[in-house]
């Protein structure tokens, strides 16, 4: 795993930014997996204005999403769909074909599981997959004890995640307790990962994803048996890292300090 030690969430967004745009550039018709929540917001910013600026065009890549919560219409603020949509999607010369995203109010939801592995089957996963992570190591919303074979399914969010996405919704009791999640085998699948934490209230899974063991209680820990991955880590989130002697800060790269 290469770490990219960056200061703060300004830093992060613009060095992630920077990987995904290269990417584009030099792969027009690349996969990419993409994140919602708190952490990309800023890079997905930063895609737009360069987009604006220097036309980077994406009308031949493709994009994966990773989640989606099942009960919420497409248009509900709250929804990925809504979200990926009103941050991203439409800002940049996607095709609207070449979007695909699991759909959470299906009645069927173990078809739409099946079809959307069928989709990632058929582009053959994403080139670069964005992730970020659960203050409980969660990626994607595969919580702990998600078995690392598991292929796209309906996963059950666990309290902590509820409670953390909470600052979304007016009210807990309205987080839904279900989503639709990429497994972690069609995670590991994608060719290259980037894996963005920010703040302290990511320090400790670092911590553990960066020291700990492969333990499917801590699904990013199956991060670890993947060649390409590289993680983008302020200095809030690399807290309790740096307590750690044996881990040293070496020459920056691409505007962050590489571990
Ligand atoms: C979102 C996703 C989740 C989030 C994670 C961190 O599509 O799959 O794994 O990346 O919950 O969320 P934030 O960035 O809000 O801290």
């Amino acid at each position: 795993m290469k770490i990219i030690a960056v200061n703060d969430y300004e830093e992060l967004s613009k060095v992630a930014s920077k990987i995904i745009i290269e990417k584009v550039k030099n792969q027009p018709d690349c996969v990419l997996g993409l994140a919602t929540g708190g952490t990309p917001e800023k890079t997905y910013q930063l895609l737009i204005e360069d987009f604006k600026r220097n036309a980077t065009t994406y009308q031949n890549v493709n994009t994966v999403n990773l989640d989606e919560y099942v009960g919420l219409p497409n248009n509900h603020p709250q929804s990925y769909h809504s979200y990926m949509f009103h941050k991203l999607f439409k800002l940049l010369d996607l095709k609207s074909e070449n979007i695909h995203m699991p759909d959470g109010m299906v009645s069927d939801l173990q078809e739409e599981c099946k079809r959307y592995d069928m989709i990632l089957d058929h582009l053959n996963y994403p080139d670069l997959q964005l992730l970020g992570i659960g203050s409980n190591g969660h990626i994607g919303f595969n919580e702990p004890g998600s078995p690392f074979s598991q292929k796209t399914y309906v996963t059950t969010l666990s309290e902590s995640t509820r409670l953390a996405n909470a600052r979304f919704f007016n009210h807990l009791d309205e987080v839904p307790s279900h989503a639709i999640t990429m497994g972690i085998s069609g995670i590991l699948k994608s060719k290259e990962i980037l894996l963005l934490a920010s703040g302290e209230s990511k320090a400790k899974a670092v911590k553990e994803l960066l020291v700990g063991e492969l333990d499917m209680n801590f699904p990013a820990s199956a991060l670890k048996s993947h060649k390409h991955v590289t993680i983008i880590v302020d200095s809030l989130a690399l807290k309790e890292v740096r307590k750690i002697k044996d881990i040293e800060l070496s020459e920056a790269t691409c505007g962050g300090h590489e571990i």
